[in-house]
């Protein structure tokens, strides 16, 4: 039969590998039980396996009034005190000498996807890195733009010669560049900019400015994993008086900061030295948010709220993360220290929910990753690398998992 859809929503079709081997490793605990290693699952568990949910989180959810959760938001732009707690949030122990704007969205996806839509035109090219989470993809082309990557690493660092190159060529080409990077924690490899490559990026970025406007958006999802906010701090700080052209975009998201992925909300808080920027960015994004979703879940926007606005809520968050975030760091470091002892090659690593192992060849990703499964370990492809979840396994499966992974390669 004819497809009804409209042209460009017909080649729409999402490859659906990761739920295909997702649901192979469920299938697989079905059958042989605690056996599995499953380092598919993207989302936090303890080591019991179970999805952490936080007790300092969900015991504030149960005292919101039934009226707050119910009603709408008095705002498309989002209730003044999750604003209020968002700016504080993410911009603590940063000197704001710059001005900012902020919208709410739902969750990061939201916030990455309607900065695309407001900055580029259909037939426009977005810069994205070259190993990333899947859905840039999909947005850019929900959005009709052509895509370009950069390479992620030079050595142990981050490639900024090909950052830079791929800018320039975009900037040449369309007068206009919005640049994407994930940092820090990086989906899928784990690693965040140091200090000095982000004072690099930031100045590179300021002076190409000069040439037509400049986006940074810059997927701050798994800010709150991070073993050392003060690089993205100070990072914040370097945006003071820059130029009016450049505009940086921080996709903030609730999911991971309160493991809180059902509420659905973050935000797009935006930082410039215009006045007039942050306004058209406010005036834009609030309209694509009517005209989209309408308003966010209140609940969620409450929650951030009461738990950030409070010090001593603020503080049982943070305390109670803070455990999460050892136990990642315990976790990693494991399959670190194992991985090297047995000559596994892994990306650069440094903190976050993902280690990516190299591979850059598809085809032999495919035979490592089925020789795996016949281990019981089930993995994901990622483009150049096969991604571990160690955010989902318990200490004592990662003990000697990079030694059985080596033996399939
Ligand atoms: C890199 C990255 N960015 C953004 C998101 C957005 O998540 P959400 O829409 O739940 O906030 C995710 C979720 O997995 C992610 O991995």
């Amino acid at each position: 039969m004819k497809s009804l859809l409209k042209e460009n929503s017909k080649d729409k079709m999402v490859e659906d590998t990761v739920f295909k081997v997702v649901a192979e490793a469920m299938n697989a605990v079905k059958i042989h039980g605690d056996k599995v290693v499953n380092a598919t699952l993207g989302s936090l568990s303890d080591e019991d396996g179970n999805l952490v949910t936080m007790k300092s989180v969900w015991d504030e959810y149960k005292n919101i009034d039934a009226k707050e959760l119910a009603s709408y938001s008095a705002s498309f732009r989002g209730e003044a005190d999750f604003i209020e707690a968002v700016e504080k949030w993410v911009f603590q122990g940063v000197k704001k000498d710059f001005l900012t704007g902020i919208v709410a969205t739902p969750g990061g996806s939201g916030a990455v996807s309607t900065t695309f839509k407001n900055y580029l035109g259909r037939g426009e090219t977005v810069l994205l890195p070259e190993i990333g989470w899947g859905p840039y993809w999909l947005m850019a082309k929900e959005f009709g733009f052509e895509t370009e990557e950069y390479s992620l690493f030079d050595g142990d660092g981050f490639n900024m010669q090909s950052f830079m190159t791929k800018c320039e060529a975009i900037m040449e080409k369309q007068g206009r560049l919005l640049a994407v990077i994930n940092d820090p924690c990086h989906n899928p490899t784990g690693y965040s900019l140091t200090s000095e490559e982000w004072n690099d990026l930031i100045s590179f970025m300021d002076k190409l400015s000069k040439k037509g406007p400049v986006v940074l958006l810059d997927d701050i999802a798994y800010m709150d994993f991070s073993n050392n906010r003060e690089t993205i701090s100070k990072a914040m700080e370097e945006l003071k008086g820059r130029n009016e052209n450049f505009l940086v975009v921080f996709a903030f998201s609730i999911s991971k900061t309160l493991t809180a992925y059902g509420l659905r909300v973050g935000a797009q808080v935006a930082v410039s030295s215009s006045q007039q920027v942050i306004d058209d960015f406010i005036r834009a994004n609030e309209i694509s948010a009517r005209a989209v979703w309408s308003n966010i879940p209140k609940g969620g926007m409450k929650l951030f709220a009461r738990l950030i606005l409070d010090k001593d809520k603020r503080e049982a968050l943070t305390n109670e993360r803070n455990i999460y975030i050892e136990l990642l760091k315990d976790r990693s470091d494991i399959f670190m220290k194992e991985a090297e002892d047995v000559g596994l090659p892994v990306y650069p690593y440094k903190e976050g929910f993902f280690v990516t192992l190299k591979v850059e060849d598809s085809k032999r990703q495919k035979e490592i990753q089925k020789k795996l499964k016949e281990k019981l370990i089930y993995t994901i492809l990622v483009n150049k690398g096969i991604r571990v979840a160690v955010c989902s396994l318990p200490k004592r499966k990662i003990k000697g998992l990079a030694g059985r992974i080596k033996e399939a390669f």
